[in-house]
Formats: C-alpha cells, structure tokens, sequence
C-alpha cells in the first residue's frame, strides 16, 4: 500500500500531515511512505527528516499511484484531478459551506475522510484534531496579544515603581481558550473567562482564573449531548452582551474563540464596545475565519479600531507550525492505523465502523453525508466494483 504525504498547496499554509514518527509508525503498518519533495518545509522538517525514517522522497506526480493521500486541507481541483478513482483522501476538509468542492471529490471517485468530524470519544482522542489545534492556536494567540501589547504583562515591582499585571478576558473556554488562559496565567497575567457552558466555569476557576457569565436556566441547559455550546437565544445574547461590555471596558487584552459547530462565529464584541477600551488594548478573535466574534475584525490583518487593535491571524495553528504538524501528523496516523487491516496490510474501508462513519465525506462516488449534499444529487455512474483501495 502506498501512502503520499501532500505538500499543501495553499500558500497560507504551513503544516505538513506527516512527521518522521509518523512516517515510522506507517511503515510499521506494512506502508510505503512516499513524502513529496519540501512538504515539510514549513514546518521546518527538511526532506531528509522523513528520508532518514524511512519514507521515500517523490515528485507531485505520485500522487496519482497513491492508494492514501495524507493532507492539511482539502485538495484543490487539480490535486483531485490527479488522483486516482478509489483512492482514499484524509484530511481537515472544511466541508460545511463547500458542497460544490465535496461533491467534486465524490465525482472524482475519492473515499475522502474529514478529521475535523472525528467524534469526541475516548477512543477518538488521539485522532482529535480540534484538540490538538484549538490548544497550539489558544496558545499562540496569547503569544500574539503578548508581543503586540506595549506593556509587561506580569505585575513588576522594581526600584523605579511598579507595573501593574496586565488584564486578558478570554470569551469562549474550550479547547483553545482553557490553553489561552494557561498560558495568559504562566505569563503572570490577571485573567477573566466566559462561556456558556456551565461545564466551563469549574474548568476555568480551576486554571485559576474568574469565570464571569449570565448564569440563569439557559446557561445551565447550553450544553449538548456532543459537548458543544447550543446557540443562545437573542434574550440571553443581549444579556451577555451587557454584562461583558462594562467588564471588557476595563481589559487589556481579549481573547475570543467562541464558535458553534457548522455555524458562523457568534458575534460576541460590537465596535463600540472595542472603542470603549483603553488605549493600546489588543484583541486577538481566533473565531475570525467563521465570521470572527468581534466586530471590526478583519480576516488576515490587524486591524485598527478606536484605541485597540484587533488582530485577525488567518491559520493561527500555522504560525507555529513546527508543533501543529507534530500533534496533526499523529492523529492521522492513529487514524489511518484504524484504516488499515492489520494482517493483509490494506486499506479496510468500513462505513459501518463509528469513526469512519463519522469522518466519511464521500465513497464510491457519493456524498455520504446529508449535511454535505448538493441539492441536485451526484450521479457519476461509477459502480462500487470500479473503486480500489487496497
Ligand atoms: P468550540 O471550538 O466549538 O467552541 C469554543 C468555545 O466557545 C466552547 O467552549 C463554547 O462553549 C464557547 N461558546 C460558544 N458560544 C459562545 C458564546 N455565545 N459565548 C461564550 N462562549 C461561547 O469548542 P471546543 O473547544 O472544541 O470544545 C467543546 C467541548 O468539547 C468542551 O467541553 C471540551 O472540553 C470538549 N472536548 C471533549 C473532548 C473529549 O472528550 N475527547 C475533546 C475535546 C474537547
């Protein structure tokens, strides 16, 4: 079985989907591991890394004779075009909003698998890739804030006077904003979080920070089965609203992540309440590549807005790339290792088996998923017999 390793294509991206453990514990499975020439570069992974744990270096090309191809994002029209009908795609494939480019991949003939759906169970844990994203991002935009803001962000008593601890607010305490409140305490910061997971609120005091939210009924019911936020009522929205507005109002910094599966961003911060903050604020809206939480927010940029700086870092798991594709490169391999059938050493596409369920966006020239199907179902006249795989 022949594995290819993608380097991505889209310039803004600069993580790769293997690392050299990776690349071993693939050839553990019995694979042949063919690394496209400077895919790791991004991640400062020379092609030599991957040569000396035993994968093969190649050309683009290969990808056409590959049986599984390993990605960061989903391929553009002419990756797809490339590959071979029955090959296997895994990758973050970004399908909500982008049914035209799933349906192009089942009409390609792709079994195509996108990580971001893996479920959150146990099991499933070392294949996360929200996890293990959402913690480098939370990390990195405290790192961010930090070097942005034109103060100390621990509380300083020298013999010239005092500097007083800086104050970061971090909207939304999942994944990423538990790291951001982490990383904004080990940096000696004063640190303030909302949510409307009650779950959260234990989870943030115990990270040492205050939890400030609306706790009424809707609070306590916001949680689904899945874990994740329900959206909130417009009630409960204005009332949040209010709430954090006066407590943002005397903040340095703000860190927001809010987000809601398969949704835009909720809109968590109006431009009059970043004109209400003091000058030199920044706010680092890590939600911005859904629509952002933050009004002013501009994808890509920092933006000036009134007396703060809103900074709206596109990939910002990608600006510290060298540890994303570390922790990416190993829930793929914990994924494909499920993918592959431990004595015959090919590829076992199973459907009914809970994790590919869950992942599968296209087989056998299908959508298989409703929520990613195009209104005008995908006919390619492709028979099951015709995909490979093996
Ligand atoms: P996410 O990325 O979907 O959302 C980020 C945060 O924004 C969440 O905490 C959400 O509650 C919050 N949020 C949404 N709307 C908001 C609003 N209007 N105001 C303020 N905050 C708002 O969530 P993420 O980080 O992926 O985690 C969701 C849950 O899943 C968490 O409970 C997390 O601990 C849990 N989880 C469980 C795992 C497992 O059991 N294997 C693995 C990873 C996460």
């Amino acid at each position: 079985m022949k594995i290819f390793v993608s380097r991505e294509r889209d310039a803004g991206e600069s993580r790769v989907a293997a690392s050299p453990d990776s690349v071993k514990r693939l050839i553990g499975l019995g694979a042949e591991v063919v690394v496209e020439r400077g895919a790791g570069e991004g991640s400062r992974l020379p092609d030599a890394a991957f040569e000396a744990a035993g994968a093969r270096i190649g050309e683009a090309e290969e990808a056409g004779s590959a049986d599984l191809v390993l990605k960061v994002r989903r391929p553009d029209a002419g990756e797809i075009a490339s590959y071979r009908r029955g090959a296997v795609i895994v990758g973050i494939l970004d399908p909500y909003g982008h049914e035209d480019a799933v349906a192009e991949m089942a009409e390609a003939g792709l079994t195509s698998f996108a990580m971001e759906l893996m479920p959150r169970i146990t099991r499933a844990q070392v294949m996360d890739v929200l996890s293990s994203q959402a913690n480098l991002a939370g990390y990195q935009a405290v790192v961010d804030a930090a070097a942005l803001y034109d103060r100390a962000f621990p509380m300083m008593m020298t013999a010239a006077g005092t500097v007083p601890a800086a104050r970061v607010f971090v909207m939304g305490a999942g994944v990423a904003g538990l790291q951001s409140i982490a990383t904004a305490r080990r940096l000696g910061a004063v640190v303030t979080a909302t949510d409307v997971r009650p779950a959260a609120k234990e989870q943030v005091e115990s990270l040492g920070a205050k939890f400030v939210a609306v706790e009424d009924d809707e609070f306590r019911a916001a949680e689904t089965a899945a874990g994740y936020a329900k959206p909130m009522s417009e009630a409960y929205q204005a009332q949040q609203a209010e709430l954090t507005a006066s407590h943002i109002t005397k903040q340095d910094i703000v860190i927001t992540t809010a987000l809601i599966p398969g949704r835009p961003a909720p809109r968590l911060v109006s431009r009059a309440v970043v004109e209400s903050m003091k000058p030199g604020s920044v706010i680092v809206d890590l939600a911005v590549e859904r629509g952002g939480n933050v009004e002013g927010a501009v994808p890509g940029e920092v933006a000036e807005v009134g007396p703060a700086r809103v900074v709206g870092y596109l990939n910002v798991p990608g600006r510290i790339a060298a540890s994303a594709s570390l922790l990416y490169a190993r829930n793929l391999s914990a994924f494909v290792e499920t993918l592959i059938d431990k004595e015959t050493h090919a590829l076992r596409i199973d459907l009914s088996d809970e994790l590919q369920a869950a992942t599968a966006l296209t087989h056998d020239g299908n959508v298989v998923q409703d929520r990613f199907r195009r209104e005008t179902p995908v006919d390619t006249g492709v028979s099951a017999t015709d995909q490979g795989g093996d």
